[in-house]
């Protein structure tokens, strides 16, 4: 089993979107020992956004690119190899200003590539990365969740089984902004929502 670890948080230390991200990545292996994990922190490796140079590049054969499209679109092509590879897949994702951020984003535009991550028939869309599990860990500064303010749900619902990425499991740690109780709150149900998807851990000896 291959884990993909996906942190969109901008904070490279101390974010807790991709520390809930790590805490789903350590109960998956401790399911799968054998699991192998790769890593792909945005905020240490940010990807570029989809401008005129990518999208040239993109609808040209790669025959014709030049050396500066054809960088360009290998940084995409190295995104998709990783979410190919992955059996599952894990993202910590910060609400920023009532979206995912924007490195997130960027991400989602490497990886959605038509004939290659999905495809239009004659009965629509197919989306070509099919059988992986996805875990989302959610945090976000106010509370959220269930309202018409959390375009991030269904945004990711949308777009991931787009890519035919149906089976996703969300994490909320809500309202981390609201005080050091609402803080431990929200951490508490984040824990109590990945036992409910992983089993309690056993109590330590
Ligand atoms: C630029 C920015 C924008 C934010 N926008 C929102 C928002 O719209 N709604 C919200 O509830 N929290 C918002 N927050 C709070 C973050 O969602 C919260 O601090 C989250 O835990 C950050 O995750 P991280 O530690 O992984 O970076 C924002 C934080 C930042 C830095």
């Amino acid at each position: 089993m291959n884990i993909l670890q996906i942190n969109s948080s901008a904070r490279i230390s101390g974010s807790q979107s991709s520390r809930l991200a790590d805490r789903l990545v350590e109960r998956l292996r401790a399911e799968h020992p054998e699991a192998t994990l790769n890593v792909r922190d945005l905020a240490r490796t940010p990807h570029p956004v989809l401008d005129e140079v990518a999208l040239a590049a993109l609808f040209m054969p790669a025959e014709q690119r030049s050396a500066e499209q054809a960088a360009r679109v290998a940084l995409d092509d190295a995104l998709i190899a990783e979410i190919q590879a992955a059996d599952a897949l894990v993202l910590g994702v910060p609400m920023y200003n009532f979206g995912v951020p924007a490195q997130l984003k960027n991400w989602i535009d490497a990886i959605a590539r038509v004939r290659v991550t999905f495809r239009y028939t004659e009965k629509g869309p197919e989306g070509l990365l099919t059988g992986k599990k996805v875990y989302v860990a959610l945090t976000r500064g106010g509370q959220y969740r269930n309202t018409p303010a959390d375009t991030q749900v269904p945004y990711l619902k949308t777009v991931l089984g787009f890519l035919g990425m149906k089976d996703v499991e969300f994490v909320y740690a809500e309202g981390l902004a609201m005080g050091p109780a609402a803080e431990t709150a929200a951490l508490e149900s984040a824990s109590a929502q990945i036992d409910a998807l992983f089993g309690a851990e056993l109590a330590e000896a």
